[in-house]
């Protein structure tokens, strides 16, 4: 019967949907002076890509709002653009926001037309995010502002707009130097949309879905919809709501009838059923979509779409987190949002890999460290299976840099916190929203009450989530009342305190917000053994054991996360290594006078499991063996120390099986066994209450092997049976490049990338760890050099270049499609004393 019924409204219903299709209209968009026409039924809604044709100047032009202002001779550019990236890198700028020129003052102009058959339809503009402090203006007249950076906004053109006319959109940025702790980026640097539409539509942002029953049988799906009817246009208006499953069935239909109240916005409430609904999981992401459809007197006005996911989450002190009724740990990374070398203009594709290479380390969650991330992001997470903890602010009414987001706070943080809410409450990977990191009000006594006001924002905005807050002020965020304030309480860097406080707290739920820290240089290795100690090279060794006085090696935390049960799991500090904050070069000096950049040209992180790049550090091995089931095993350093003072080579293994053996040219070494053999590790900690000077890990294996060159393999058991093998080979001299691309085939979009791994090898193919040659790139055919990186996170070489220097034997070339442009792109790589490379890639 049930199924009768839903094949009658398939059926039906996709009658419509094919009507819908054929009303589909073709858009224009000219160069320069943009025509955006259309020969389509009046009313339904266009959403079309805003990103070509700007022009841009970087300065003061302060008539440049003004339709009159001559534009001619400025620089002509696509958005999502950020202008810091393309550099130099200067002393004179804070190192923490990545020695770049991430303040000043800009402009981007666009020149458009929208047909004169538009008028009277509504006409806006999205910006995704603009690195900040952006005035619109549109034919002069100003139509919005917003200081945050990281935050979606609409502007309402339609007052303004002449239609069959061309109108100048100018945007103002200005961000101001000192406003931020890591490197923001600077500019219109995520993606901007125009949107076409009947005065009377779904408003931005406008439907709501939620869960609120879900079994195997069957999902009860409630949908909420917003109509901005600002036009007061009159006629009948209804609404209907179709659920669609990936693969484009429609699953459920609501209708309803709209009812305004004179000019005011409707809020509709609609519930559907979904029958054997296909769970949202980490392991098979399952989407489901909304389509609503809009109509007056019978027609289509409106169509909107919004992707959900069908999942339960319950948290509890005594079952910890729960996912579709499983229970799970958080594996988690903090992630900021730069893209390494591409700087923090969004990129699709970039950010799809970052997560991939997140995920195949074993990552199941993120932390949007310390603010509201792309929704291109979450969209990915939506696709991976990746949870995420969107976070909204680094601080609050109490500054940490001179020119923070706290100069806005009172004027801004609602509206800025129920918009990220608005936004991002529909994705299925959004497990928690997190009100702040670190914030300052945690030593303060207001703290208790500005957390509750925050906490009543989000819970008004959406019930279906818990509220968290990221708190280093150990017990000072107790005692004022804030970490009580919040559902989850989140720690930076308190292993040693969870048991304490869930003895005094038994009915909280608790997890390391940020956890770790430890920092490191991919393919440095000092002798002997250390920890923190600080080098003229401005490289971190990677024994994967030094960590800021704030913070501690990741066994710490991973061995408190084990022996407490009911910790919700962990983010550690961070996934991939970002522009800024490097930490422990980030000494002040005079030349500077005062502002950070005393270990110059030390510019970025060396916090990461990856590096700037994404090639895997150490570290990376290390989550590996603790968050996957499948056999791995890896050890470290390399094995080319021919050239060392040093004979005997501490040598790491990390593995998930529960032996390994070392081999050196095929003579064993002997097996150990994981977590009794344990590694003792130099690090000055507090390990409850004990002042400690080394601790024994049982989550990595040593041997301390006298150097001899050849090759180190490592072989790892599970029940006697060997599952994994790795090898470090001394490598010969350098003498060839290889080039290995990600991608062979990309879409001729003008965004699609391919990240191709340049490797410095020996004769015979291997890696040469120290190799630090010299490489130049050359590109014919339709593609472009987006940047080249090589993880160094001391080096003043542009990221916009066709040259790279290998870094302990290895850069990257980003390499990115031209728009309509498809064929054949020919690289080559060249060194001065090493074999040339070629590739060839398809654009397509
Ligand atoms: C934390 C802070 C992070 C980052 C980290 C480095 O205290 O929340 O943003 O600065 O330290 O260890």
């Amino acid at each position: 019967m049930v199924l009768w019924k839903i094949k009658c409204l398939y059926s039906r219903d996709n009658e419509l949907m094919n009507k819908l299709k054929s009303l589909r209209i073709h858009v224009l968009i000219i160069f320069l002076t943009g025509i955006i026409t259309s020969c389509s039924e009046p009313g339904e809604r266009k959403r079309l890509s805003f990103n070509e044709d700007w022009r841009f100047s970087k300065g003061v032009e302060s008539e440049a709002y003004l339709s009159s202002f001559d534009d001619s001779l400025w620089r002509k550019l696509n958005v999502p653009h950020d202008w810091a990236i393309e550099g130099p890198f200067d002393k004179s700028y804070d190192t923490r926001t990545g020695a770049l020129p991430v303040s000043g003052t800009a402009w981007y102009r666009k020149h458009f037309i929208i047909d004169a058959e538009k008028e009277g339809q509504s006409i806006t503009l999205e910006f995704d995010g603009v690195m900040n402090n952006a005035e619109v203006f549109i034919n002069g007249i100003k139509a919005a502002s917003r200081p945050f950076g990281y935050i979606g906004f609409e502007v309402n053109l339609t007052p303004h707009i002449k239609f069959g006319e061309e109108n100048i959109i100018a945007v103002k940025v200005a961000p101001e130097e000192l406003s931020s702790r890591w490197y923001p980026g600077a500019g219109i640097y995520r993606n901007v949309w125009l949107e076409i539409k009947d005065p009377v539509h779904v408003a931005h942002w406008g439907t709501y879905i939620t869960t609120p029953d879900v079994s195997d049988e069957q999902a009860s799906v409630s949908i909420e919809t917003t109509i901005d009817n600002s036009s007061n246009l009159s006629g009948k208006y209804s609404l209907k709501t179709f659920v669609i499953d990936s693969s484009g069935v429609i699953v459920a239909t609501a209708r309803s009838k709209v009812n305004f109240l004179k000019q005011e916005d409707a809020v509709l409430s609609q519930s559907v059923v979904v029958q054997k609904p296909v769970k949202w999981d980490l392991d098979n992401p399952y989407l489901y979509n909304t389509r609503s459809v809009l109509y007056r007197n019978g027609s289509i006005i409106d169509t909107y779409e919004s992707s959900f996911g069908i999942r339960t989450i319950e948290y509890s002190s005594e079952n910890g987190f729960l996912l579709n009724g499983r229970q799970e740990r958080f594996k988690g990374v903090c992630l900021h949002h730069d893209l390494g070398p591409l700087g923090a203009a969004v990129n699709y594709r970039a950010t799809e890999r970052q997560l991939q290479i997140m995920k195949s380390m074993g990552v199941n969650a993120i932390r949007t460290s310390h603010n509201p991330p792309s929704p291109e992001q979450l969209e990915l997470c939506d696709k991976l299976g990746i949870m995420v903890q969107v976070e909204a602010f680094d601080c609050w009414k109490e500054g940490k840099v001179e020119n923070g987001y706290n100069k806005y706070w009172d004027e801004w943080h609602e509206r800025d916190l129920r918009d990220m809410i608005k936004r991002d409450r529909n994705h299925p990977s959004v497990v928690m929203w997190s009100i702040g990191n670190e914030i300052k009000e945690q030593r303060m006594k207001s703290g208790g009450a500005m957390a509750a006001h925050l906490v009543d924002i989000c819970h008004e905005e959406d019930p279906t989530r818990p509220v968290t807050a990221g708190f280093n002020s150990y017990p000072a965020c107790i005692n004022n009342g804030l970490a009580d304030a919040v559902d989850l309480v989140g720690f930076n860097y308190k292993p040693t305190q969870y048991d304490k406080v869930l003895s005094q707290h038994p009915d909280w739920m608790v997890y390391g917000a940020e956890t770790s820290s430890c920092v490191s240089s991919r393919g440095v290795y000092h002798l002997p053994v250390e920890n923190y100690d600080r080098h003229t090279s401005l490289q971190v060794s990677s024994y994967d054991i030094i960590s800021p006085p704030w913070a501690y090696p990741p066994d710490f935390e991973t061995y408190a996360q084990e022996t407490m049960p009911r910790s919700l799991g962990e983010f550690v500090w961070t996934g991939f290594d970002y522009i800024g904050e490097p930490t422990p070069y980030n000494g002040r000096d005079n030349e500077t006078h005062g502002k950070w950049g005393g270990d110059w040209p030390s510019r970025s992180s060396y916090f990461g499991t990856v590096d700037l790049c994404g090639f895997p550090k150490d570290r990376y091995f290390y989550y590996q063996s603790i968050w996957t089931e499948e056999a791995m095993v890896h050890i470290l350093p390399h094995w080319n120390w021919e050239d060392s003072e040093h004979k005997l080579i501490p040598v790491f293994c990390y593995t998930n099986c529960d032996e390994a053996e070392l081999f050196l040219n095929d003579r064993s070494l002997g097996r150990k066994v994981m977590g009794e053999d344990k590694t003792e590790i130099p690090a000055e900690f507090i390990w409850w209450k004990k002042t400690e000077t080394t601790w024994e890990s049982p989550y990595r294996l040593r041997w301390d092997v006298v150097y001899e060159p050849g090759e180190l393999k490592v072989v790892a058991y599970k029940d006697g049976k060997i599952m994994a093998e790795k090898r470090q080979l001394t490598a010969g001299k350098p003498s060839q490049i290889a080039l290995v691309p990600d991608k062979t085939i990309i879409e001729a979009d003008g965004y699609d990338l391919s990240f191709i791994t340049v490797r410095v090898e020996d004769e015979n193919g291997n890696i040469c760890p120290l190799a630090d040659d010299l490489i130049q790139f050359k590109i014919e055919g339709p593609a472009e050099i987006a940047a080249v990186g090589n993880g160094n996170a001391a080096t003043t070489e542009p990221f916009i270049a066709d040259y790279r220097k290998a870094f302990n034997g290895l850069c990257l070339l980003i390499v990115k499609s031209k728009k309509g442009e498809r064929g054949l792109v020919g690289i080559e790589a060249t060194s001065k004393y090493l074999r040339t490379a070629q590739l060839e890639l398809v654009t397509k």
